[in-house]
């Protein structure tokens, strides 16, 4: 059985909701505190063993390669400063991990961004993380890790899930399971692309992780677009599930939704409280707020 090494980011999209911020600046680099989404993205797949992150970008992210690239200059002139440890924190991003970057030219979907990376994923089951999405497992497995573990048991595709309120399921792609979920996963049946709640075959939704086999690229090629006119990875998975067994995964972690303002708002407030060098400054702040309501 094939092992897996590479992970797919899409970052090409416009990311139009958090304009104005991001006319000039890319979505994924709006940095909760100070590190950018779509570096806990990275980390994430660098945690679960992935050795290469394929970045699927526009021309217009540029910025996402400079963030990503060595700046050793920069580094020098950090350790000049008495900076080490900044010096430092600048060069990991740009070792972590091998990164390779994609270019998507035309915005046709999630189906036609992941079928950019084609040549560069092979013949192999790689994994996908999506941007909008950001889990957290702390003192466990990452997400990709857990999705991993269950590709290398079985040899199957993963979908990562989990329940979201009804009044959401028209935003996610929603599973139908073949049985019930036992040992937190099932067969996947048929899977719908944000249908309407009284359609939904379930609440169990898509949350941004995927592991997939390289037979998805076929599929991909033969979806016509779908819901939106847009080509839907959604579509592709179902006809995969036809041919072989796709295992749909209800995951460990709290899942964050970046790609939303509030859902923004939730993970920095979280995540400074789980600082130490913000928790007492920001829980004080928060107090105060209450008391004064
Ligand atoms: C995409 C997928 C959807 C999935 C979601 C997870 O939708 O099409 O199936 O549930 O990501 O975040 P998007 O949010 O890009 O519209």
């Amino acid at each position: 059985m094939k092992q897996i090494k590479k992970a797919l980011i899409p970052a090409a999209g416009l990311g139009t909701r958090f304009l104005p911020a991001t006319k000039a600046l890319a979505k994924e680099m709006l940095p909760i505190i100070d590190i950018p989404t779509l570096q806990y993205q990275v980390k994430e797949a660098v945690d679960s063993g992935i050795e290469e992150i394929i970045l699927i970008i526009s021309e217009a992210k540029e910025d996402i390669k400079k963030h990503f690239a060595r700046n050793e200059e920069y580094e020098q002139y950090l350790i000049e400063k008495g900076k080490p440890e900044y010096a430092e924190c600048i060069k990991n991003i740009a070792t972590m991990a091998k990164i390779s970057y994609v270019y998507q030219y035309e915005q046709k979907g999630l189906g036609h961004a992941v079928l950019c990376a084609k040549e560069a994923v092979g013949d192999e089951p790689f994994v996908i993380i999506l941007g909008d999405d950001l889990i957290i497992n702390e003192n466990g497995l990452p997400v990709s890790k857990q999705m991993i573990d269950i590709y290398n048991e079985t040899g199957c595709s993963v979908i990562g899930c989990q329940q979201v309120a009804p009044e959401n399921v028209n935003k996610y792609g929603i599973m139908a399971l073949k049985g019930e979920l036992n040992n937190r996963r099932a067969i996947l049946k048929d899977m719908v692309e944000k249908p309407d709640l009284d359609k939904a075959p379930s609440r169990l939704a898509c949350l941004g992780r995927y592991l997939l086999t390289p037979g998805i690229f076929k599929e991909l090629e033969n979806t016509k677009p779908g819901k939106g006119g847009e080509i839907q990875l959604t579509d592709a998975i179902k006809s995969l599930a036809l041919k072989e067994d796709v295992i749909v995964y209800d995951f460990i972690g709290r899942r964050y939704d970046v790609g939303d303002k509030y859902g923004f708002v939730e993970a920095t407030i979280d995540f400074a409280l789980k600082r130490d060098d913000m928790k007492d400054k920001v829980l004080a702040h928060i107090k105060e707020l209450l008391e004064n309501k």
